[in-house]
């Protein structure tokens, strides 16, 4: 107890020493910046042109959809749906978007990075499905997905540089680069 009070004084000293605090949130020289689609000037900026605020309407702010389950009938069984700025215009230059993945059992996700943003998941796991929602530190986050960024990219890689760094037969290497890769 006698720790406890020493403790308690010394941080009240402490307070009384330090009589000015300043505190803050960042300033953004605005609320928010609803994006455009029309760039017809090519300037380009990092992110999107801003709307008018004046004329920015709840709809840039809202997207319906991912309140229900994605269709999981497909070769990985998993529906992605990603909410970024082109869904929701409003989230320019905000830095964050989400994203809705439903599982179907034995589903998974291949495995892919997202060059731009970090990402957190909440999963919620059912007996046959389950379901992850998920927030980016990112108005669009982007996707790399392996397989496709390896066998299914335009223009395609050469099959024998594949082969050697998969180590794999360039037959199937080839077989892999005839397939329809998703992501
Ligand atoms: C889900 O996708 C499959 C394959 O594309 C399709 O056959 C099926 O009708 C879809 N189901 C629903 C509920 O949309």
């Amino acid at each position: 107890m006698k720790g406890i009070h020493s403790i308690l004084i010394a941080f009240s000293l402490l307070a009384f020493a330090c009589l000015l605090a300043s505190a803050f949130d960042p300033s953004p020289l605005q609320d928010f910046c609803v994006a455009i689609k029309d760039i017809k000037d090519g300037v380009f900026v990092n992110g999107r042109f801003c709307k008018d605020p004046k004329l920015a309407v709840a709809e840039d702010f809202f997207f319906s959809g991912p309140n229900k389950p994605g269709n999981t009938s497909n070769q990985v069984g998993s529906n992605a749906i990603i909410v970024d700025v082109d869904k929701i215009p409003g989230l320019n230059t905000l830095g964050i978007s989400l994203a809705r993945i439903d599982y179907a059992r034995y589903g998974l996700n291949p495995p892919h990075t997202h060059p731009r943003g970090t990402e957190i998941l909440a999963f919620k796991i059912g007996k046959t499905k389950a379901v992850a929602f998920v927030g980016f530190s990112s108005q669009n986050a982007g996707v790399i997905t392996n397989a496709k960024a390896a066998f299914g990219s335009n223009q395609p890689i050469n099959p024998d540089v594949l082969a050697k760094a998969f180590q794999l037969d360039k037959d199937v290497v080839k077989y892999l680069q005839s397939r329809l890769w998703s992501g």
